[in-house]
C-alpha cells in the first residue's frame, strides 16, 4: 500500500551537494510550516496524490493543518499551563523551534501567559538507517528538574517507538505533573510496538527520511524539505 514515490525532485530546489543522493521529496518545506495558504496548498497535494495513485499516502493527524494546528491542540490540552519543552536533539530542532514560536503566538494572544522553558535533550539510536536497539542518553540537564512540572516532548518521528517509550521510562521516574509527546512523524510500520505520541504531524509510510532537520549520520540536516533517501545517498554517506 505504501508504495506512492513521492513528489518528483525536479519541482523544488535543494542543495547541489545531495543531486543524485534523494529518490523523491515526500512533504515539501511549505507544507510543514506554512500557516496561512497551508490547508488549500495541502488540499490541492493531497486531490492530486489521490487522483494519481488512488490512496491517500500521507496522512495529516486529525485532518489538521501542520504546526500551528497542533500548537493549538496543545494549549487546549494543557489548560494553558506552563509548559516545559523538551526537545529530543538533533533531530527535533526545527520542529521544536517552529511549535515553541507557534505556542507563543497563541499564549500572547490569549488572556492568559503561558510560561514556556525550554529543555534540550540527545539521544542516539540509529546507525545508517537501522535502529541499534538501545537509546543512548548523550546529553542534556539533570532530568531532576522535570519533576512536578509539565513536560512536552518534541520528537522529530517515531518509528518502531522504542525510542520513545525508553525516554519516557526515563523520564517518568522523576514524576512530572504530566508528560506528553509531540512527533513531527510517526511511521506506518508494522515493526511499531504501538506507541502513538499524544500529538502528530504527519503519518509518513515506513522510508527512511531526512531534511528538515532529520539526518543520515548527520548529512541532510541542511535540507528544507522532508525527502526519501535513495540507495546512492546511504552507500555514500555509510559509516
Ligand atoms: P524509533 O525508536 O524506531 O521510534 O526511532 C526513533 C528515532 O530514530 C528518532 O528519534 C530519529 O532520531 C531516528 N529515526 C527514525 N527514523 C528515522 C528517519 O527516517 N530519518 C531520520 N531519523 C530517523
Ligand atoms: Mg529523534
Amino acid at each position: 500500500m505504501d508504495n506512492w514515490p513521492g513528489y518528483d525532485l525536479n519541482l523544488f530546489t535543494y542543495p547541489q551537494h545531495y543531486y543524485g543522493d534523494l529518490q523523491s521529496v515526500l512533504i515539501p518545506h511549505g507544507i510543514i510550516v506554512d500557516r496561512s495558504s497551508l490547508s488549500m496548498v495541502l488540499l490541492i497535494f493531497w486531490l492530486l496524490d489521490l487522483t494519481v495513485t488512488g490512496r491517500r499516502n500521507i496522512e495529516v493527524s486529525r485532518c489538521n493543518i501542520g504546526i500551528e494546528r497542533l500548537a493549538k491542540d496543545i494549549m487546549k490540552d494543557t489548560g494553558y499551563c506552563d509548559i516545559m519543552v523538551l526537545c529530543v536533539l538533533k533531530g527535533g530542532y526545527k520542529f521544536c523551534a517552529d511549535l515553541v514560536e507557534h505556542l507563543k503566538n497563541i499564549s500572547r494572544n490569549s488572556d492568559r501567559f503561558v510560561s514556556m522553558k525550554v529543555d534540550f535533550i540527545r539521544l542516539k539510536s540509529y546507525k545508517n538507517d537501522q535502529s541499534m536497539g538501545e537509546m543512548q542518553i548523550i546529553g542534556g540537564e539533570d532530568l531532576s528538574t522535570l519533576a512536578g512540572k509539565n513536560v512536552l516532548i518534541v520528537e522529530d518521528v517515531v518509528g518502531t517507538g522504542r525510542t520513545m517509550k525508553a525516554l519516557l521510562s526515563s523520564i517518568e521516574k522523576y514524576k512530572p505533573n504530566m508528560i506528553k509527546v509531540a512527533s513531527l512523524l510517526v511511521k506506518r510500520t508494522s515493526r511499531s510496538d504501538g506507541f502513538r505520541p499524544d500529538y502528530t504531524g504527519f503519518e509518513i509510510p515506513n522510508v527512511f527520511v531526512v531534511g528538515y532537520a532529520l539526518d543520515y549520520n548527520e548529512y541532510f540536516r541542511d535540507l528544507n524539505h522532508i525527502c526519501v533517501i535513495n540507495e546512492h545517498g546511504k552507500e555514500k554517506y555509510r559509516v
